[in-house]
């Protein structure tokens, strides 16, 4: 077993929440050389527990000014969603935030990478932004990527947050996500007590968001103001609109919460309906009560509810440094003849010019193939697997995955050819075939 010391960089940093994570995960075994972060108030957070002042535009920095290191680590903020449309390659990515990433991937090519982002990144613009990031990781930078979403509450904190997560290493080296802990963790394990007047909701305040949800319910909205109970989890914490007003919890009622005399005393509310305090909100991320917040409330809350769940965290890491410090690469099975021929088929088939940009003519094309080629319906079945081995489909989107599937499940060639009919005959899927521009 290697005993090297991993280095590492830290990328959007935050306050620090996935930083966090790699140094439970690999203890005196990691050591951080670099970090970036725009936001003043996040960079005084991180300062207090790390030592450290990331501050900095990543748009702004020179290449040369970040040393070299072997672990890259980035939950990147949800503007990278601006990556849409036709783009593909590395190339057509700059502009976003995920391009400063990417460009750090290929100058300074580290062993490993961990991304992070919100479960919506994978279907953003029907999965395309997803799509783009990973060809831009695999086909442009030659990384080898496992992708997964996770929810924080599988991993010992009682907050039910997803976020996709997407690992990289330079080798296809063997890597396997966390599996679920399966503790079962309710709400008031992390509630503090006795907690200031100042979180309970005013009576005021309490009837006012009353009144807002049973008017959005006459009209058949969902309003988000939730208590949560006891027993329950959280909602996942996030830094704007009804961030705080989604997870109220009931506490005791206050017996002396209100006062008669002063102008700005408020009445508070006789439910005993209160805000989580910023502490909770650290519990409910897994950080340990020792981290410190030298900032307001406000910023307290905001900070918290862009980090990231510590556990999720430190469990990735702790199998990310498995991986590295146990490298075995994966080996790609050999083909055989009938392999070979299917797939010098298939590379013909998306070379043919033929191929066109509608659903309508490429069902004929794909008809007039299998009839010159005699492809019967066995050889399909190889030819999927094929495809899906050599991740010929990672370059075709969802519906033509879909396409695919049903192409397994076609038992004769005569409902295969159906089934495609099927398949493109509404206008989603002739738009995916002409976005792609695969058989143009
Ligand atoms: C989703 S948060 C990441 C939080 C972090 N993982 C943590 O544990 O706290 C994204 C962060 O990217 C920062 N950010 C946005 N644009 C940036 C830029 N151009 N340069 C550096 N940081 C930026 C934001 O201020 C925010 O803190």
């Amino acid at each position: 077993m290697k005993t090297m010391i991993y280095k590492a960089i830290d990328l959007f940093s935050g306050i620090g929440g996935i930083r966090l994570g790699f140094v439970l995960a690999f203890k005196e075994r990691i050591k951080f050389v670099y970090a970036n972060e725009i936001d003043q108030f996040s960079c005084e957070t991180y300062k207090a527990n790390f030592g450290e002042n990331p501050q900095g535009d990543i748009t702004k920095v020179n290449l040369e000014n970040i040393p070299d290191f072997d672990i890259l680590l980035a939950g990147f903020p949800c503007q990278a969603f601006s990556i849409a449309g036709k783009k593909r390659g590395f190339n057509d990515i700059r502009g976003s935030l995920f391009f400063n990433i990417a460009n750090i991937l290929k100058h300074k090519k580290p062993d490993a990478f961990l991304l992070e982002n919100v479960k919506h990144l994978v279907n953003h613009d029907k999965g395309r932004t997803f799509q783009i990031i990973k060809d831009v990781l695999t086909e442009d930078l030659e990384y080898f990527i496992h992708t997964k979403i996770l929810n924080a509450k599988d991993f010992g904190v009682p907050q039910n947050r997803e976020r996709i997560f997407i690992v990289g290493f330079k080798k296809n080296y063997e890597f396997k996500f966390p599996e679920p802990l399966n503790i079962d963790v309710k709400i008031e394990e992390i509630l503090e007590e006795p907690v200031e007047e100042s979180y309970y909701l005013s009576h005021e305040y309490l009837e006012g968001l009353k009144k807002h949800r049973a008017r959005h319910e006459a009209k058949g909205n969902g309003f988000g103001y939730e208590v949560i109970p006891k027993n329950g989890i959280a909602n996942a914490l996030v830094c704007g609109g009804m961030g705080r007003e989604r997870n109220l919890v009931k506490d005791k009622f206050l017996p002396n919460a209100w006062k008669k005399e002063g102008d700005d005393i408020q009445l508070r509310n006789e439910e005993g309906l209160r805000k989580m305090t910023p502490r909770e909100w650290a519990r409910l991320q897994g950080f340990p009560d020792s981290f410190k917040f030298p900032v307001s409330m406000t910023q307290s809350y905001k900070q918290l509810g862009n980090s990231v769940s510590v556990p999720v965290i430190k469990a990735i890491a702790k199998r990310m440094k498995f991986t590295l410090d146990n490298p075995i690469i994966i080996k790609i099975p050999r083909i055989n003849g009938e392999e070979k021929k299917l797939l010098n088929l298939l590379e013909k088939m998306y070379s043919r010019k033929e191929f066109t940009k509608t659903g309508i003519k490429f069902i004929s094309s794909i008809e007039t193939f299998i009839e010159n080629n005699y492809l019967r319906i066995s050889n399909v079945n190889t030819l999927i697997k094929i495809m899906e081995r050599y991740e010929i489909s990672k370059i075709i989107n969802k519906n033509q995955i879909k396409f695919h599937k049903k192409l397994v499940e076609s038992p004769s060639r005569e409902i295969f050819i159906k089934n495609v009919r099927e398949l493109f005959k509404n206008s989603e899927n002739q738009l995916t075939l002409t976005d792609f521009n695969l058989f143009s």
